[in-house]
């Protein structure tokens, strides 16, 4: 292959990769993200005025567990992991068993095209319970359900 083949097949490479990329950063979200850096939050996120006592708890573990790729406030990093402040997530469709779920065993990538979720080792079923609570008192507050 000469040098301008070469470049010529990088640039295909490139452009679908972006492309792929504009797909998903579209789907099914608020904010217009597709130019968004990776790591963004993808939704914006409204705190509650207060959050009990147990969702604070919730709250430092989730910081410390899940941000990295929930983002702060649950509200998603482009390119990374999806926000949990976010219809899909609601209780109707993901009820609290498939947080434990997710935390103990992972999760199969399925709604999006972040790929897997690896299980987070550590974690008390009490840690989950709270950072459950957290997480539905911010959806109920960004009126999610
Ligand atoms: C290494 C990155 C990463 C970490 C850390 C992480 N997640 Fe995830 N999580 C993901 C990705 C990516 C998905 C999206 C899977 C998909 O496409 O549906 C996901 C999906 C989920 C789901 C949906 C599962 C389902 O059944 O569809 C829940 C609930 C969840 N995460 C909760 C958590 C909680 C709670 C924590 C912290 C204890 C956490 N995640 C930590 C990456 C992560």
């Amino acid at each position: 292959m000469n040098a301008k083949l070469v470049a010529a097949a990088v640039a295909v490479i490139a452009l679908g990769g972006l492309g792929a990329y504009g797909i998903f950063a579209g789907q099914g979200v608020a904010a217009p993200t597709a130019q968004a850096a990776a790591g963004r939050a993808m939704v914006e996120v409204a705190l509650p005025a207060q959050l009990s006592a147990t969702a604070k708890l919730g709250e430092t573990a989730f910081n410390a567990r899940c941000a990295s790729c929930h983002g702060v406030n649950a509200a998603g990093r482009a390119g990374v992991a999806p926000p949990l402040i976010h219809k899909i997530y609601e209780p109707g469709h993901h009820g609290d068993m498939s947080f434990l779920m997710a935390a103990r065993n992972g999760a199969r990538a399925h709604h999006w095209r972040f790929g897997d979720m690896p299980p987070v080792p550590g974690l008390t079923d009490a840690e989950i319970g709270a950072i459950i609570t957290y997480v539905r008192e911010v959806q109920r507050a960004n009126g999610i359900y």
